[in-house]
């Protein structure tokens, strides 16, 4: 069996993740199990499958490298149906074994209108190609071509995102034009010596809340452990979600006045940051004197909400204190925008939007949880407190008045809590939630 962590066993876009300036996930039907199989062994012999150690040896490259360097990193994961496929039906999760449209449609706030075509084929697995666009497509071709040949069928076409240009201080801006990749788990025995490089003292996560079978995993009397061959695999979800940009803009300029807030302090109450990356729980009134310090920082008292909101995207996702054991539910997010940058001013129709990604050891701890137990729910963490406006989805076929709209409640300029309301600002086109092996296990097949 593999040890904890190995960084030649797991792979790269897990932990540290794969670089990208541009990405393209292909979805595929294995259309002859035991072909495949003896190919993807082969993938693995020639190391096309990028590993962690891989992908740090690519990241000292590029960073010691003063130029523009090509690259592309190639990892692979499975559905549910992906897995009975090959004969490995015995992982656990129940989200990942009902698939993300039972679990986000039939049981969820997602629509099947909304839901592109593609999801709803035979998809047994995605290849996830990063790094830069020329590189990443003959990649692609080679692999599909040659490396997996017959073996597959694509299905519908790659789905393809890339980084947007950096404006001013903010770095990897997503769609609304926040600066995106900020807050992630710092994980015990992996990140360490960054922490020390950078040197400031933040909160480490236990390895088993991303990586399965592994310290800290969430059942620590082993009765929910998953087969010994899943170790240092992760869950992997991937979401496709429009990004309505010019409506969210025009909501936030006119529901700002309301509040006497200038369109930037209201935005950054609704993601809990400025577009910086600045927290308004430190800076609820300007980001300019923003010291850097993205993440070594708790709210100040978790039954008030005096300068961010419990609803505040980030504030949901992870309120940080006031529930015990603040790191079981953190998600490992890589995901890229997709789509042109919106221009203000153009009330343009073009799709764009967010594939959406994340890993952890268990769906049931991470994703979904985190959207049915805090995001779609108006009572967390306090009493009807309302919803992410970020990412929060209209209530489907809402009858009661009350329910057609969304709501949360903040503290406006002078301090008095006001209740506003919205219509969703996203649409999720679809997605799936599938199992990202680690080379043991293909290595096994
Ligand atoms: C269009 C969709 C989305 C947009 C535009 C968006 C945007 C953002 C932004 C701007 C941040 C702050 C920067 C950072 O910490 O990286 C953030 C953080 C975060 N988002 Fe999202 N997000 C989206 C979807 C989601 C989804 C589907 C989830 C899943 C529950 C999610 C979970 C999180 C989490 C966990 C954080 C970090 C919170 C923290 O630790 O402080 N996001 N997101």
């Amino acid at each position: 069996m593999a040890n904890d962590m190995d960084k030649s066993d797991m792979q790269g876009d897990i932990w540290p993740g794969l670089l990208k300036k541009y990405e393209e996930f292909v979805l595929f039907e294995i259309k002859d199990a035991a072909d495949f199989k003896d190919r993807l062994k082969e993938m693995v012999s020639k190391k096309q499958i990028t590993t962690a150690q891989d992908a740090l040896s690519t990241r000292k490259r590029v960073s010691g490298s003063g130029k523009e360097v090509e690259m592309s990193g190639v990892n692979i994961a499975f559905t549910s149906k992906g897995m009975v496929k090959l004969d490995r039906d015995e992982l656990r999760d129940d989200p990942f074994i009902k698939g993300m449209y039972t679990d986000m449609v039939s049981e969820g706030r997602d629509t099947d209108e909304e839901w592109d075509g593609c999801w709803r084929q035979d998809v047994h697995g995605v290849l996830l190609i990063c790094g830069t666009e020329k590189k990443v497509q003959s990649t692609r071709e080679r692999i599909i071509k040659t490396s997996l040949g017959s073996s597959i069928a694509v299905v519908g076409k790659p789905m393809a995102g890339a980084t947007l240009p950096k404006k001013k201080d903010i770095h990897d801006p997503e769609h609304f034009g926040f600066r995106d990749g900020v807050s992630q788990p710092i994980l015990k025995g992996l990140d360490d010596d960054k922490i020390k490089e950078e040197g400031v003292q933040k909160t480490f996560t236990a390895p088993g809340t991303i990586l399965i079978n592994n310290p800290g995993f969430y059942d620590d009397n082993k009765k929910w452990w998953e087969p010994d061959w899943a170790k240092n695999g992760s869950y992997f979800v991937l979401r496709k979600m429009g990004q309505d940009v010019p409506k969210f803009h025009k909501y936030c300029e006119a529901t700002a006045r309301q509040l006497g807030f200038t369109q930037d302090e209201f935005e950054a109450r609704l993601v809990g940051r400025w577009k910086n990356g600045a927290p308004v729980e430190k800076y609820p009134f300007e980001s300019s004197t923003f010291d850097g310090n993205l993440n070594d920082w708790d709210y100040e008292d978790p039954d008030k909400q005096t300068n961010c909101p419990f609803a505040a995207h980030i504030r949901k996702t992870n309120p940080r204190i006031g529930i015990g054991n603040t790191t079981k539910n953190l998600m490992m997010r890589r995901g890229i925008p997709y789509g042109p940058v919106w221009e203000p001013g153009k009330n343009d129709q073009v799709e764009r939007g967010l594939l959406f990604t994340c890993y952890q050891s268990a769906i049931k701890n991470g994703f979904q949880f985190v959207m049915n137990r805090w995001v779609y729910n108006h009572g967390f963490p306090h009493d009807r407190n309302g919803q992410d406006a970020i990412i929060g989805q209209d209530i489907k076929g809402a009858v009661e008045e009350e329910d057609k709209k969304l709501r949360l409640k903040l503290l406006d300029k002078k301090g008095l809590e006001r209740e506003i309301s919205f219509t969703t600002f996203i649409s999720v086109k679809g997605g799936e939630y599938f199992f990202t092996p680690p080379l043991q296990f293909i290595r096994g097949l």
